[in-house]
């Protein structure tokens, strides 16, 4: 048996209230909810307990990035509110993802920090401008490999890097953003994937955005991409088709 990866549904909505009532929507399809920075700074990081509330595991994408005791401090309440994950920027350095484990393990036993590699929305031209070079692939590796080493439990990468992960850090949980069913628009995201695609390359959870929450019938969105996963995860199963 194979196991059938999992899909965040990312809530990027503006109000508790909206972010509640996309939840409960389409709750029984998910693995998780993502809360990102939207709703951190705005109703605020109490969302995060009343998103758990609904029997899911909440995935806090705060892309923590700061010294190491202001990390863990931020964790250990994140952890507090019932964040199952937590991400930071592995650009933070191993001592900051070793803080931000222990931070969010000291509330939450089951706790997991994923570290950001390499933002999805960044190409190639763009990494070179801001680290001066312009190698995703060896930038992701690199960082992969340092977040392993400090103790986090997975990644975010791109669909397009996750071989590159496997190889430098087989043990960790593989998190990729930018999932654009065939036909939807890429909006800002410079590097993405089909679902299909994220579970033949080895994509253990899923974040989906856009797609679902701009749709005009989210649940109907969320379905498919549902079924695209399982078509996709079954077929790399039992071998493609005749
Ligand atoms: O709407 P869309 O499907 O593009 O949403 C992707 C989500 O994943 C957003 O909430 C974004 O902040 C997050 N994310 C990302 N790229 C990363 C890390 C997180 O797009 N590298």
């Amino acid at each position: 048996m194979t196991t059938t990866p999992g899909i965040l549904v990312a809530l990027d909505v503006p109000t508790a209230t909206e972010a509640l009532d996309l939840a409960r929507r389409l709750g029984d399809q998910v693995t998780g909810f993502k809360v990102g920075l939207e709703l951190l700074m705005g109703p605020g990081p109490g969302v995060v307990a009343a998103v758990r509330e609904l029997d899911r595991p909440v995935f806090v994408d705060a892309k923590l990035h700061d010294i190491p005791v202001t990390v863990e401090r931020a964790a250990r309440r994140l952890g507090r509110l019932g964040a199952r994950w937590l991400t930071v920027h592995a650009l933070g350095g191993d001592d900051m993802v070793r803080a931000a484990v222990e931070g969010l393990r000291s509330e939450h036993a089951d706790g997991g920090v994923i570290a950001v590699t390499v933002l999805t929305s960044l190409d190639e031209a763009m990494l070179a401008r801001v680290i001066g070079s312009g190698s995703v692939g060896r930038q992701v590796a690199r960082l992969a490999s340092l977040a392993a080493a400090a103790g986090a439990e997975g990644v975010v990468c791109s669909v397009a890097e996750l071989g590159v992960v496997a190889q430098a850090a087989p043990r960790l949980v593989r998190v990729t953003p930018g999932i654009r069913p065939a036909g939807t628009e890429n909006d800002d995201q410079a590097r993405v994937a089909t679902p299909a695609e994220a579970v033949r390359r080895g994509s253990d959870l899923l974040v989906v955005g856009r797609p679902v929450t701009h749709a005009a019938d989210p649940q109907a969105a969320l379905a498919e991409i549902v079924a695209q996963v399982r078509r996709a995860a079954d077929t790399l199963h039992d071998g493609p088709e005749e």
